[in-house]
């Protein structure tokens, strides 16, 4: 069975006027199902061909691990999002954030440096362990999953995921994502399943 492109979860102008449809248009329809494409072809006889995705993320190298990685980034990133996204946290997940960084606040501003501060191309994950709450930067296709850690929240901090939009105020971008899109019930969802 080949890997598929999942949908995405809403309409390309759903994010608008914080992503644009023309962003998702490239970001969704030629990126993320670039990696479908170019995974199944990669993966075409050998050990990986009809595994799972979790399998070769955690298990591949090289080519065919970047573009498996790539493919469970942006559907967990799209997940990340939503267009009613936005406001602040609350039930467990909001007080597990206010137990780990002092507060709400405390929590975004760290977000949003870690984001704009990551050098290169990569991503910030907002990740649960048995300890708590912690941000995550990972660099390229990296993810936690490969490290055996649970993510509960992403932003793609690729320029790709903001340039059309932002050009290269990185910044703006993050603030928007935290201020307008970011999907905290996807996060307190993958915060219960721990
Ligand atoms: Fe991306």
């Amino acid at each position: 069975m080949a890997f598929a492109l999942p949908p995405l979860p809403y309409g390309h102008h759903e994010l608008e006027p914080y992503v644009s449809a023309d962003t998702l248009r490239f970001h969704y329809d030629r990126h993320h199902a670039g990696y479908v494409s170019n995974l199944n072809r990669l993966v075409a006889g050998t050990q990986w061909e009809g595994a799972g995705l979790d399998e070769v993320v955690v298990g591949a190298e090289g080519p065919i691990f970047n573009n498996a990685a790539q493919i469970w980034n942006h559907t967990f990133y799209w997940h990340s999002m939503s267009p009613d996204g936005g406001g602040t946290p609350s039930g467990p997940l909001g007080a597990a954030i206010v137990e780990a960084f002092g507060s709400i606040g405390g929590f975004r501003q760290r977000f949003a440096d870690a984001s704009v501060g990551l050098f290169g191309s990569g991503w910030t994950w907002l990740v649960a362990d048995e300890g708590g709450l912690e941000i995550v930067q990972t660099a390229n296709a990296d993810l936690p999953l490969r490290h055996g850690r649970r993510a509960l929240l992403v932003v793609d901090v690729w320029e790709h995921a903001y340039y059309l939009d932002y050009q290269n105020a990185r910044a703006t971008y993050v603030e928007a994502f935290l201020d307008h899109l970011v999907n905290w019930e996807f996060a307190a969802r993958n915060f219960a399943v721990g």
